[in-house]
């Protein structure tokens, strides 16, 4: 089910929870990240993915409860390559500026040549034979080399050459260095991303198309899935990693927009007039959790030159729950949507802000009530179906200050005091309302003296993924802009770390945002 028109989600998902058209213009969405899981491939002598201290089972007072913590290296699934995986001083993870994750997409399809070759190099000639059909590799665009195996994922031996941890053994096409050389010396795309483990071919020893790519800055993108779901040219591609400090990559979340010819709005893309907001703290050791959980950590980090080249990787270990990450509803609510379960679709869409922050700025315990909503709704009308509603508490500003922000700089949670939703606001949201997810710039969307979530249970209940520590809402307007906020995706996960971005008209907002 990778690829879905919005009218046909609107379908399959109707018997399940009111859903409606999600974003301007009712594009095509597909995703095209493979699911992280024990089976996620991963390069065969770095750590795999592994989900531990899994809780999944009723707490004392009877309500539902999951949790896990996951670990792996950076680079296994669909993950971003930073600068710095190969080359020292570039950019790492957290560096790189949110413009450079998206752009419009060109795919050069070489797997007529790759099913005859397992060791085949794509070549300079190769991209020009592409552009004499289709026009000049555009400058931002992402461009994807389609090999054709992703059909074999998950097939170890099948996609990787072998199933064992020799990396002699490994067999998969990948880019020439001098067709790598020859697009950074006369191409300006952003990025470059491939249906294979590595952008160099599995014989490859020195990983030169890695070095010479990431010398200048240009990202890539591995094992990406669905490639051949995307037209040659006319997609936009945003491919939104977790945002490690200092990392070298990471999991990243891709999804391609396809447009709807027949309708003239057009969703939000580089170029065309947005302007755009990273929502997303940075993952590192000031990350802020609820006190007891599994703090953020890069172990096994390795920063140096090997015999032949530099290199950058590390293994990531965090709870689910920590930094800007969302709550899949099955967190408390048994047998609702684990992350993997959410459609990409229902986390893109309009944003709706509802600014709390005169009130919580007097009151540390405030409560968001349904009255506030509708308040909310005579100034800027009703709160828009398919949206993503953002409540504003203004504790964003305190982030990373444990004590101001969470009330405590202690494990004991009786001392946690920060503003959240009332009880009876969600349950008035699920009830009248059809946004499809919560967001907020606090720890919880339960206050800080909360006991036993009802606020999450009454959105969870009803299917509606949750949102918290979102950074940067104040750049946000009321109504008017567009938020994708998309989780890594974690099979059977009940939340998981998110980057979120939002887009902004340029008139509309000031000019301390990033200009596409
Ligand atoms: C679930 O919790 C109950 C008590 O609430 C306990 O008896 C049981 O062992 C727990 N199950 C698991 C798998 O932890
Ligand atoms: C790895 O495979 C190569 C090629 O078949 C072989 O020469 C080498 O002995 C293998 N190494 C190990 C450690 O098995
Ligand atoms: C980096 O590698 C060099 C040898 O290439 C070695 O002498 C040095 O100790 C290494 N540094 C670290 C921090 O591992
Ligand atoms: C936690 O804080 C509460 C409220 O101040 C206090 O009553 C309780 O004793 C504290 N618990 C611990 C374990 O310190």
């Amino acid at each position: 089910m990778g690829i879905l028109h919005v009218a046909t989600v609107f379908v399959i998902l109707s018997f399940m929870a009111p859903v409606h058209s999600v974003l301007p213009g009712n594009p095509l969405v597909i995703d095209m990240t493979h699911t992280f899981d024990e089976n996620t491939i991963y390069w065969p002598t770095l750590r795999h993915f592994k989900m531990t201290g899994v809780l999944r089972n009723y707490t004392v007072d009877g309500t539902w409860r999951e949790e896990s913590d996951i670990e792996g290296a950076e680079h296994g699934g669909t993950h971003l390559d930073a600068p710095a995986h190969f080359s020292k001083n570039k950019w790492r993870s957290h560096d790189i500026p949110v413009k450079r994750l998206m752009g419009p997409a060109a795919v050069a399809d070489v797997s007529p040549k790759t099913a005859a070759d397992a060791d085949y190099l794509v070549t300079a000639e190769d991209f020009q034979l592409w552009e004499e059909k289709h026009g000049k590799i555009p400058d931002g665009c992402l461009l994807f080399v389609k090999t054709g195996w992703g059909k074999f994922w998950p097939n170890k031996l099948l996609y990787l050459g072998t199933d064992t941890r020799n990396t002699s053994l490994l067999h998969f096409p990948g880019l020439h260095p001098d067709g790598a050389r020859w697009l950074v010396q006369n191409r300006g795309m952003h990025a470059v991303g491939i249906d294979t483990a590595s952008i160099d071919y599995g014989q490859s020893k020195k990983y030169e198309t890695h070095q010479i790519l990431l010398a200048h800055n240009v990202l890539a993108f591995e094992n990406v899935a669905n490639m051949d779901k995307l037209p040659t040219t006319g997609a936009t591609v945003y491919a939104l990693p977790i945002k490690i400090g200092d990392g070298s990559g990471g999991p990243v979340r891709i999804v391609g927009i396809i447009e709807n010819t027949k309708n003239p709005v057009r969703t939000p893309r580089p170029g065309q007039g947005q302007q755009v907001i990273d929502m997303t703290y940075t993952l590192d050791d000031t990350t802020l959790y609820r006190p007891g959980r599994k703090p953020f950590r890069l172990a096994d980090v390795f920063r140096n030159y090997t015999g032949e080249y530099y290199y950058e990787g590390s293994v990531i270990q965090t709870t689910e729950h920590g930094g800007t990450h969302m709550d899949a509803p099955v967190h408390f609510s048994k047998n609702k949507w684990k992350t993997d379960d959410i459609p990409v679709e229902r986390l893109m869409g309009p944003a709706a802000v509802v600014d709390v922050s005169p009130k919580a700025a007097a009151d540390a315990d405030y409560l968001v009530t349904a009255e506030d909503f509708q308040l909310w709704e005579e100034k800027h009308g009703k709160i828009p179906d398919g949206c993503l509603l953002f409540v504003k508490t203004g504790w964003g500003k305190f982030w990373p200050d444990e004590l101001l922000y969470l009330g405590t700089d202690t494990r004991n949670t009786s001392l946690l005091h920060f503003p959240g939703l009332h009880p009876d606001g969600a349950r008035w949201l699920v009830q009248n309302r059809g946004m499809h997810a919560v967001g907020i710039d606090t720890a919880s969307i339960d206050y800080g003296q909360s006991t036993v979530y009802e606020a999450h249970q009454a959105l969870f209940g009803n299917n509606i993924p949750v949102f918290e520590n979102v950074a940067n809402l104040d750049q946000l307007p009321a109504v008017g802009s567009v938020v994708f906020a998309l989780p890594m995706k974690i099979r059977g996960g009940s939340g998981g770390p998110a980057r979120i971005v939002g887009f902004v008209n340029k008139q509309e907002y000031s000019p301390t945002h990033v200009d596409l």
